[in-house]
């Protein structure tokens, strides 16, 4: 059976699930947050010790100001709701991404992470304005800039994942397969799920059995 260790997912679906049931998008988001929090208890109860949640990508910038909004009042009301409870759980919290945001958010992200620094239990990964090929491109950039080597090590060491081990498993709900400038990098091995249902429509079983699915695939990494 794989170990597994660190669990990735595109969350995608959000959008059409809010149109289809409540004619709003952003009653999708607000949907999806609670997926969100289901799989962050079954990811505890697999003993799962990283998960790596695309929350807002680089490109997301893109959409309408009104579900921009929407989605960062969302993230900071469940922040100053939640993190307690998170820190309780023993959650550390970490953001991959470029923290761009409004001021409000910046310092209630870094005071979360802050916090919840020292847990051990499970490390949450919110990629937020996130995009793989800038964040490769600025690994790249900066051992240029200190002149050090340009090698496999030295980039992983100069990415937003430094330290963190590459995911075993990706899943992206949402019935579209594609991976949206997601970790590209650190993609390289894990094994892909797509998974038909929207975000706010996936559950806890649908979880479980696609790690149990991960847990018996042979993994081969290029030997036979
Ligand atoms: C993709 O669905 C989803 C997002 C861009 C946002 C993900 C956000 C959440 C799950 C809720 C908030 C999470 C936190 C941690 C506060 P989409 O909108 O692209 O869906 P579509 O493909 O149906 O349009």
């Amino acid at each position: 059976m794989n170990p597994l260790n660190h669990v990735a997912i595109i969350m995608d679906g959000n959008g059409r699930w809010g149109l289809k049931h409540k004619n709003s998008r952003n009653a999708g988001h607000k949907a999806g947050l609670l997926t969100v929090e289901k799989i962050i208890e079954e990811t505890i109860k697999n003993k799962i010790r990283f998960l790596t949640l695309f929350a807002f990508s680089t490109e997301n910038w893109k959409r309408p100001k009104k579900e921009i909004n929407y989605l960062f009042n969302l993230l900071e009301n469940f922040l100053l709701k939640k993190i307690k409870e998170l820190n309780n759980k023993n959650i550390k919290l970490k953001i991959i991404g470029f923290k761009k945001f409004s001021k409000k958010l910046n310092h209630l992200l870094n005071i979360s992470e802050k916090k919840t620094s020292r847990n051990t239990k499970l490390q949450i990964n919110l990629a937020l304005n996130y995009g793989s090929r800038f964040e490769l491109l600025h690994a790249i950039k900066g051992l240029s800039k200190k002149k050090e080597k340009i090698n496999i090590q030295n980039i992983e060491k100069n990415l937003l994942t430094k330290n963190i081990p590459d995911p075993d498993l990706l899943i992206r709900t949402g019935n579209t397969r594609r991976l949206s400038n997601f970790l590209l990098w650190q993609l390289a091995y894990s094994e892909i799920y797509f998974d038909k249902k929207l975000w706010p429509d996936f559950n806890q079983k649908d979880y479980s059995k696609i790690i149990k699915k991960f847990k018996n695939t042979k993994r081969n990494y290029g030997n036979i």
